[in-house]
């Protein structure tokens, strides 16, 4: 969920909305806002994108006021209804509140409050806190008391922003997990779940710790400004300036953010190598902070993530063995730490996520870290909770991401994960040696080639519109190619709604290929045929025993390689790449492709329906 909190003095409902509109990727299943306005609380909310929200208010204008609060929902309590949106009021219609998270200890609390008399409107676990507040309210000193008492009552994760009409200066907000940070303007404060919430009105951010209770008073920011722990002692913060502007959250003229950060994938790759490749050819990837000693003795990988951040985990495991020898592991983070797996003070836990603030990561590198084990995060989003808990950070830099389906952020993953597995070859000093540094010469010429691939996508494009009213597409690959398989089925689930499978091209005559029937369409990611060139033949043998047997091949396959032109009914060319960085020109017909599918089938591209960019519940 999208949380917005203003006190200041422009139109809170301003502000707020506009707000709101950048954090829609957070959720959209529901929206409101609720403003602090003559003495009193005026709120709003409907189901749906925010702009049923913004009719509403059109129709039903709520009055002027400088405080407000917004939340837009990915709902887990209660289905998308008005009446379950937020913001949530007590009974007297004195306090809102907004609220990320669940709180697991909800249904006790209810029970309790019922039994004093309140009457609950709604199904959520939100409308709890407001109550509890109301009450708390009441008998002490002020709102951000009154928070913290309630807080520690409260079991679960939860970000919590809440106004009340007596205390009308005044915006306070709690975390625990969830993210949430505060903007400092002039004579105006922000809070948010991110900050591109506020990035038109400040660069100068204070992101909130764990477990930390925050006011926002009107009266001069600097003293405006009190963070305290849940016990109400002064807590520390860090203040810090971020470092891109609006225009990175804006469309620029795409009609997608999708399509803009498809296209920003050169400079997202080469960004995220800036830097990070000497003069001498070598990594010098001293920010990692991990020492060398520790570097050697790692035994062992382990690699967690979610969604397109767990493909990008299974292609490093190919490059991590291959170039380190070092055994790797990759798993769904949200598997990892309910199966009891075997850590210790040797492993290296890598946890890839965009957002870092994903609930399954975090939860499976906390569980990592408490066996031991060095933890590294791959994140795209500078401070937040997953790079904060762990040991060491290799930053991607992506710029921010606003499209759900992933597309650069990916891409940079990728980087970042051959630099890591590069890097821990060059430490350790194996036999690739020679290997090593030509594929760091490769790497660095590689987002031109990127470049390379987005001039000629215009075909792909025509063929995707070709294919919308297919029920199913298959997609095949064989080693590093085999995970760009379940990305392409991945992305075309998220965006077309289609049933979409990637399968290891091997694996194919022990159950997919009876999936084949006339006209199935079937993308295959053939390996380069120099290098591994088994690989190459034997998906080539794949392609004909899928042809055989009816299906539409689209086949995506190197520059210059003619064994597959026969077989290939519809051909996509992409750059020679040594085999282990192929993915990285490789994904991207299968996003452009994707998009423009669900384009044709009218979906809308940078909100699917029922997904959230950033899940931060387990
Ligand atoms: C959600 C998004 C996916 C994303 C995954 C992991 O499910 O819809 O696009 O890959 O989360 O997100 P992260 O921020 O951890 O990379």
């Amino acid at each position: 969920c999208g949380i917005v909190g203003y006190v200041g003095s422009q139109s809170a409902l301003d502000v707020v909305l506009a707000g709101l509109k950048r954090l829609e990727y957070r959720g959209y299943d529901s929206a409101g806002v609720a403003v602090l306005a003559d003495g009193g609380l005026a709120s709003a909310r409907k189901a749906g994108k925010l702009a049923n929200l913004e009719k509403e208010l059109v129709e039903r204008p709520l009055p002027a006021g400088a405080t407000g609060i917004g939340h837009t929902r990915w709902a887990t309590h209660g289905g998308p209804t008005d009446a379950n949106a937020h913001p949530h009021l007590d009974n007297a219609g004195r306090v809102a509140v907004v609220h990320n998270g669940i709180i697991e200890n909800f249904a006790e609390l209810r029970a309790e409050l019922a039994e004093r008399g309140h009457v609950l409107e709604s199904e959520t676990d939100t409308e709890v806190v407001a109550h509890l507040l109301a009450e708390e309210f009441s008998v002490c000193a002020g709102l951000a008391e009154a928070m913290r008492l309630v807080c520690r009552r409260l079991e679960g994760a939860f970000t919590l922003v809440a106004v009340h009409a007596d205390e009308p200066d005044v915006v306070v907000g709690a975390r625990r997990n969830s993210p949430l940070v505060v903007g400092v303007g002039e004579d105006e404060a922000f809070l948010a779940s991110d900050v591109a919430a506020f990035i038109a009105h400040t660069r100068s951010a204070i992101e909130l710790g764990q477990d930390q209770v925050v006011e926002l008073r009107r009266d001069g920011v600097g003293d405006g400004v009190t963070v305290t722990d849940f016990d109400g002692r002064p807590a520390e913060v860090r203040s810090y300036h971020v470092d891109w502007d609006a225009s990175a959250a804006e469309k620029g003229g795409y009609d997608y953010f999708m399509l803009k950060e498809i296209a920003e994938q050169p400079k997202a790759v080469a960004d995220t190598l800036l830097g990070r490749i000497g003069v001498d050819g070598a990594l010098t990837l001293d920010e990692l902070r991990i020492p060398a000693t520790v570097l050697k003795e790692v035994d062992k990988v382990v690699i967690v993530a979610c969604g397109t951040a767990f493909h990008a985990g299974l292609i490093a495991k190919y490059a991590i063995e291959h170039w380190t020898r070092i055994p790797c592991e990759v798993e769904l983070a949200s598997e990892f730490r309910y199966r009891d797996p075997i850590l210790g003070g040797r492993s290296l836990v890598i946890a890839i996520s965009q957002s870092g603030e994903t609930m399954d990561t975090l939860m499976a590198l906390r569980h990592a870290r408490d066996q031991g084990a060095t933890v590294l995060a791959i994140c795209n989003t500078n401070g937040s909770t997953i790079p904060r808990e762990s040991d060491a950070v290799l930053y991607t830099h992506a710029g921010p991401e606003v499209a759900v389906a992933s597309t650069k952020a990916f891409l940079t993953q990728l980087v970042a994960c051959y630099l890591v597995a590069l890097y821990l070859g060059q430490v350790r000093g194996t036999k690739w040696g020679d290997e090593i540094r030509a594929v760091i010469r490769d790497l660095a010429d590689i987002s031109g080639e990127v470049e390379r691939v987005l001039e000629t996508m215009e075909p792909v494009r025509t063929l995707a519109r070709s294919l919308s009213d297919k029920r199913t597409v298959l997609f095949l690959g064989r080693h590093v190619g085999y995970p760009v398989a379940l990305e392409g089925a991945l992305k075309l689930k998220e965006l077309a709604y289609m049933h979409a499978e990637g399968f290891a091209a091997g694996e194919l005559k022990h159950g997919p290929i009876a999936l084949i029937e006339d006209d199935v369409p079937v993308v295959v990611v053939v390996p380069s045929p120099k290098g591994r060139s088994v690989l190459h033949d034997k998906i080539v043998s794949n392609i004909q025993e899928i042809r055989a047997r009816g299906a539409r091949t689209i086949v995506i396959a190197e520059e210059g390689d003619e064994a597959v032109v026969p077989y290939a009914d519809h051909l996509v060319r992409i750059p020679a790449t040594p085999t282990l960085l192929q993915p990285l020109v490789a994904a991207v017909p299968l996003q452009v492709f994707a998009c423009e599918l669900a384009t044709a089938r009218g979906n809308e591209v940078d909100q699917p329906r029922n997904l959230a960019k950033s899940v931060t519940v387990e």
